[in-house]
């Protein structure tokens, strides 16, 4: 099954032309090599109110089962990616963020330093990623191999998880 994946990337310099956003590409290149179906990209400012209503229009319309946000995950005044998402949410998925920021750690010891959320909004998964396409490419490389489960299960067409774990835990 290909699944749909929409790009949204928070910068304020990048949607006032003043600086080149190379991280939403970044994240459509690795997305398309994985098989994904680009359903959109937009570059918004960082604007808490204006990436909650794109996050929930893209959900809501069911315009992608993925939307992957790179931008607005630091300490910055105007970082708000994580809030947006939140707001947005219907439920919480800790375990994307902590596995990104797990693996990222063994890279710069920098990446405690984002605040990346994710959640689940009706049939769509949220993703936050950091800004630097380097970041971006590192994250997704730690997530996209369990992704494809986790949205089949979503989508339904995937039921759980207990074969899987069956045939992984061992029996003395
Ligand atoms: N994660 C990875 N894998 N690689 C990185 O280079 N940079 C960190 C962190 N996470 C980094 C990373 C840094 S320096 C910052 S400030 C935060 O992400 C927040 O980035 P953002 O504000 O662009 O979202």
């Amino acid at each position: 099954m290909t699944f749909r994946a929409f790009v949204l990337t928070a910068s304020d310099a990048g949607f006032r032309g003043e600086r080149e956003d190379r991280s939403g590409p970044e994240a459509r290149r690795l997305l398309e090599d994985a098989g994904y179906a680009i359903a959109g990209y937009a570059l918004l400012p960082d604007d808490r109110e204006r990436l909650a209503e794109t996050l929930r229009e893209v959900a809501d319309g069911d315009a992608a089962d993925l939307i992957i946000t790179t931008g607005g995950t630091g300490f910055s005044p105007r970082d708000c990616m994580p809030e947006a998402t939140a707001d947005v949410s219907e439920r919480v998925v800790p375990g994307i963020p902590e596995a990104m920021r797990h693996a990222s750690l063994q890279i710069t010891p920098r990446a405690m330093l984002s605040r990346a959320a994710a959640g689940i909004r009706k049939g769509t998964l949220i993703v936050n990623l950091p800004g630097s396409p380097k970041a971006v490419a590192e994250c997704l490389t730690v997530i996209l191999p369990s992704l494809e489960h986790g949205l089949e299960i979503l989508k339904g067409t995937a039921s759980n998880c207990a074969e899987t774990e069956q045939e992984r835990s061992v029996t003395p």
